[in-house]
């Protein structure tokens, strides 16, 4: 039987590379810039899987096709908002994502992030780089403590569990949550997590808030003016869940007037572009989209699109399958 013809839309760790070429005929796009709508319009003709990444783009557009030899969209990463699920139904594609196993690394970053928002760490390494650090002083670059405050989660599931799992055990903080999903009791009972009814009351209660819901037109600019003139005077945001979750106009406004203290960013709206009045919020912590960026988190990000191909090649329900 001749092999799957599959096309993987960005370089993955070697290790996956080796075991799916050794499985399927692959072609890997070895340039690694993201794929054109155009070319992934072709792939869903030419090949029996496409395998893309949270960076590429598979909206109607590109789905609009009639009879595409491909039958499965596997894709690599957690967040699947970047695929459009209803045009990949209609054009009889199932989709698949990773969950869980990068988990602990994404709530890593978002701990990371609170705590260089928190101690303007970015802010310090810049200085001391720019040589214009003139020594320790009672008043220089004051932050705020986090430990023991309120850690408030706006999305209950496996990252923001994880993420509140270290705020609780790790720095002492009360957690709040809301999730419009029901929340298993003992989930919340073992981190102590109060449920509050709102995203206001989160947003108005929290020193940290940390975004752990998915993105997509539901989550469209959930945190905007309204909301961040919610939190208070010396909180901090931080998001490590969809850009698009954060109107970062908004942000900017409110970082710069100070109204709120600070945030940590690592994902944005139409990344790799940002908000540019974010540039210039020296109370802004910028990373580049690195919340599964460690090499044991994307090998199993890839062994997970390869469990969920051979399943869907072998006449199973793949085990990640969301549409
Ligand atoms: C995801 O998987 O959705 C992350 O944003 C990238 O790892």
């Amino acid at each position: 039987m001749s092999k799957k013809k599959i096309l993987v839309t960005r370089r993955w760790p070697t290790a996956v590379e080796e075991k799916l070429t050794a499985l399927y005929d692959v072609t890997l796009n070895e340039s690694d810039v993201p794929m054109t709508g155009a070319e992934m319009r072709q792939a869903l003709l030419d090949y029996d899987a496409v395998c893309p990444t949270v960076s590429d783009k598979v909206d109607a557009a590109v789905l609009d096709v009639a009879s595409p030899r491909a039958k499965i969209l596997a894709s690599y990463g957690v967040g699947y908002s970047h695929i459009d699920t209803d045009a990949a139904k209609k054009a009889g594609l199932v989709v698949t994502n990773t969950p869980e196993v990068l988990s602990e690394c994404t709530a890593d970053l978002a701990i990371t992030l609170m705590l260089m928002a928190a101690r303007r760490a970015g802010e310090g390494e810049r200085e001391v780089r720019a040589h214009k650090w003139t020594g320790w002083r009672p008043t220089h670059m004051i932050g705020r403590k986090v430990s023991g405050g309120v850690f408030g989660v706006l999305g209950f599931g496996r990252i923001g569990r994880e993420a509140a799992k270290r705020a609780h055990f790790g720095f002492g903080m009360k957690v709040i949550y809301f999730d419009p999903f029901p929340v298993k009791p003992e989930l919340a009972a073992e981190l102590k997590a109060e449920k509050r009814d709102t995203i206001e009351e989160v947003l108005r209660e929290a020193d940290v808030v940390s975004l752990h819901m998915p993105g997509g037109k539901d989550n469209y600019h959930l945190i905007n003016d309204d909301r961040l003139a919610l939190m208070k005077p010396d909180a901090i945001l931080v998001n490590t869940a969809r850009g698009e979750v954060v109107d970062g106009a908004a942000l900017a406004r409110a970082l710069k007037r100070g109204t709120i203290f600070a945030a940590g960013l690592d994902v944005f709206e139409g990344e790799p572009r940002i908000a540019p009045d974010l540039y210039e919020c020296d109370n802004a912590v910028l990373l580049p989209h690195l919340g599964s960026a460690t090499s044991s988190t994307r090998e199993a990000m890839g062994w997970r699109v390869l469990s969920n191909l051979e399943a869907f090649f072998d006449g199973r329900t793949p085990p990640d399958r969301v549409a």
